[in-house]
């Protein structure tokens, strides 16, 4: 993937500085997935009445939409420490073991991008989200034992963009599943406003719209282009982000009015040019623009497909009306003009 590609949804390095300060630590901050909210406040007040560890949630959804920022409310909302690690980062069994031996009990467990954890790593959860013990495996060869550890009740709190990933009793252990979903323009131009007054950076509502507009449903591209567009506006201007600031800036960052940038423009170019608007099969989509198949799934299709300009089906990936329209193409062009949609 391009390093600084400005629409991105996968964290950039700066990103995740500026995002420290601008994370809600509470659920009453949290905007937007108001669904996904009101059913965390009911669990944790259920959990926090009963003086009870939180049964382990799972969050999955595009990167970028708050699964770690949740995962930290949850653990704030329940004065309970978090020790945060990843599926990669968990390589095998011992490292799984060293961190839930360590935990005290009612500590909440995040692990990132759960979808990639070892399949022996994964058989030691099983035994420690279910009935809080581990195996731990002592010696080697004949004389090898198998000590029962007693591990404190933990709330294993997992995140992945492909809850389709998961296996079966990995999934099946998880009590409180929720998908987050991309956000409305109106929750991300209220993210925007609340990240400017953080930030210290004066934005009309009428800019703060407009980037809203252009974020693709992400608050992470939100705060991204917030950050890019204040530079703008301090370098070529006196520093408050109006509306022509901002339009301006999003120009020159290349950024059209539906937030795609060019590898999402090169994505649609390819199937209605090379494949005649398709069907076209996600592998034969990703060699033609040189992108790994998971990439694509993960990053750049849900976001096209939520704005109705792809469309998955059963042959393969299609071009909608509205991208051929948005992109300048005539609908004559399409192999199948009776498929588009
Ligand atoms: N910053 C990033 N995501 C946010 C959200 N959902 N609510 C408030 N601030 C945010």
């Amino acid at each position: 993937m391009t390093p600084d590609r400005i629409l991105s949804a996968e964290p950039e390095p700066d990103d995740l500085q500026a995002e420290l300060s601008l994370r809600p630590k509470r659920l009453r901050e949290y905007i937007g997935q108001q669904k996904v909210k009101a059913n965390l406040e009911i669990s944790i007040a259920a959990a926090r009445k009963r003086s009870e560890s939180l049964d382990h949630v799972l969050l999955f959804g595009p990167p970028g939409l708050g699964k770690t920022t949740l995962a930290n409310i949850i653990a704030n909302e329940m004065d309970a420490n978090i020790r945060q690690t990843s599926g990669p980062a968990l390589e095998k069994p011992g490292d799984l073991v060293a961190i839930v031996t360590n935990l005290e009990l009612g500590d909440a467990l995040f692990i990132d991008e759960i979808h990639r954890l070892p399949a022996t790593v994964e058989e030691v959860l099983y035994s420690a989200m279910e009935d809080f013990y581990i195996d731990v495996v002592i010696g080697q060869g004949p004389s090898a034992r198998t000590l029962k550890v007693e591990i404190p009740r933990f709330t294993l709190i997992g995140a992945t963009t492909r809850a389709g990933l998961l296996t079966a009793p990995l999934r099946s252990r998880f009590g409180i599943v929720h998908r987050l979903d991309f956000y409305d323009v109106d929750s991300l131009s209220i993210i925007i406003r609340r990240s400017s007054e953080i930030l210290s950076i004066p934005i009309s509502n009428e800019a703060a719209m407009e980037l809203a507009r252009r974020s693709r449903g992400t608050p992470r591209i939100a705060n991204r282009l917030l950050r890019r567009v204040r530079d703008f506006a301090e370098v070529r201007h006196q520093g408050t982000v109006s509306i022509e600031i901002a339009r301006e800036a999003l120009r020159m960052l290349e950024v059209d009015d539906y937030g795609l940038d060019e590898i999402d423009r090169k994505l649609l170019t390819t199937v209605i040019e090379r494949f005649g608007g398709g069907p076209v099969g996600v592998s034969a989509l990703a060699s033609s623009i040189a992108e790994d198949r998971g990439t694509i799934e993960d990053l750049y299709e849900p976001y096209l497909i939520q704005i109705g300009f792809l469309q998955r089906t059963p042959r393969g990936r299609v071009a909608s009306r509205l991208a051929y329209e948005h992109l300048g193409y005539p609908l004559s062009a399409a192999r199948n003009q009776k498929d588009l949609f």
